[in-house]
């Protein structure tokens, strides 16, 4: 090697020592780290070609430089290595800083969503059931004539058909309607299945009929069917008391009053006294006292006979518990139209 190029690389070499590492240790941020990184060891960076240059030396410079060059390798990665893990510390405590979250404060409550009251008063209700032995069965909300009206032998002239109680949709024929009970699930499960049947059939249902503390244009019933041979007026009584001490202890009162249902003969109603008021009157049962909660009665023998079964060899009964009304007075809720405002309010209450 020429005299000038060694003595360049002594110069140069000289020069390097010296800046490399301060280089690295004035490095403010990660990307000046890695400029600095870049200017000495990049593939084009002084170090890498100064220690490129060094074969070119003679022997005795080679072993004097070598060892020396190799060991500036070494520090400046070690130097980069360190430099790196305090700027990236830096870094992670200023961006924690900036986002100014208190990892030590307690997590924020989150809203939890909760059972709707009827969804929760229906469930129980039917929990009761089902220990009964009724089994679920289910239908369609809108409905035909044929289910909702003609197979429970209600007439074509019977008032419950009236305009003014029944939303018929607009442009079929047949008809269809909402469905104003749960009853023609009874119907749709007596055509495919025979005797002994359990069921119970829990769903809304819909009025056209003006709104007030305990009446609702939307509602839901539980239905309950039971035929078997030798099925009584008893059981019913027997299953309906069950069912409502089940719901509101032991000491409830309630009535049954005679009623009337063209699907079953002889019909009841079964009233509880309004927990409410304790029976004194108040806007909940219309000053009366009590309030009305379900019909029922002996499945009447037209509706059996249509149904291909044996009315001299099975008999049943049948019941439609309003859910609302049983809910009111399960929770002391005065007004059934608080059940549809959605007031979180309210429903916070509950589940
Ligand atoms: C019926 O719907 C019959 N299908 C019940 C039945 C089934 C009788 C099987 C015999 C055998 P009713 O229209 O009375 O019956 O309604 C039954 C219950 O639903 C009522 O006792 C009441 O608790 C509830 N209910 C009736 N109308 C409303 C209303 N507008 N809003 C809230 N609940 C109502």
């Amino acid at each position: 090697m020429a005299q000038t190029s060694r003595d360049n690389w002594e110069k140069e070499w000289q020069e390097l020592k010296s800046s490399a590492i301060s280089s690295l240790l004035s490095a403010q941020s990660l990307d000046d780290l890695e400029k600095a990184r870049l200017d000495y060891l990049g593939r084009k960076g002084s170090l890498t070609l100064l220690l490129k240059g060094l074969k070119d030396l003679p022997m005795e410079d080679k072993r004097r430089l070598g060892p020396e060059s190799n060991k500036l390798k070494t520090d400046f990665q070690a130097t980069l290595e360190k430099r790196k893990t305090e700027l990236e510390s830096a870094k992670t405590a200023a961006d924690i800083a900036q986002t100014a979250i208190d990892l030590s404060l307690p997590a924020r409550p989150q809203p939890r969503g909760r059972i709707h009251p009827i969804t929760s008063v229906m469930r129980e209700m039917t929990g009761i059931l089902s220990r009964l032995g009724f089994s679920y069965a289910d239908g369609p909300n809108v409905e035909t004539e044929h289910y909702n009206f003609e197979m429970l032998n209600i007439p074509a002239d019977h008032p419950a058909r009236d305009m003014q109680d029944t939303f018929y949709l607009d442009g079929f024929t047949p008809s269809l309607l909402m469905r104003t009970h749960t009853s023609p699930v009874q119907i749709r499960h007596m055509e495919t299945h025979q005797p002994p049947i359990r069921i119970m059939a829990p769903g809304r249902v819909f009025r056209h009929e003006a709104v007030d503390a305990s009446h609702s244009a939307v509602f839901h019933q539980i239905e309950g069917l039971y035929v078997d041979k030798d099925v009584s007026m008893a059981d019913l009584k027997g299953t309906l008391d069950v069912f409502i001490k089940g719901l509101f202890g032991a000491r409830t009162k309630s009535r049954l009053r005679a009623s009337f249902f063209p699907f079953t003969e002889p019909s009841v109603e079964v009233d509880v006294q309004c927990l409410l008021c304790g029976g004194d009157g108040c806007p909940a049962c219309k000053q009366g006292g009590w309030m009305e909660m379900l019909g029922a009665g002996i499945v009447n023998s037209k509706v059996l006979r249509a149904m291909n079964i044996d009315p001299q060899v099975y008999s049943g009964f049948a019941f439609g518990i309003g859910v609302e009304r049983i809910a009111m007075l399960r929770l002391g809720i005065p007004d059934i139209r608080m059940f549809y405002e959605n007031d979180v309010r309210f429903l916070e209450q509950f589940g």
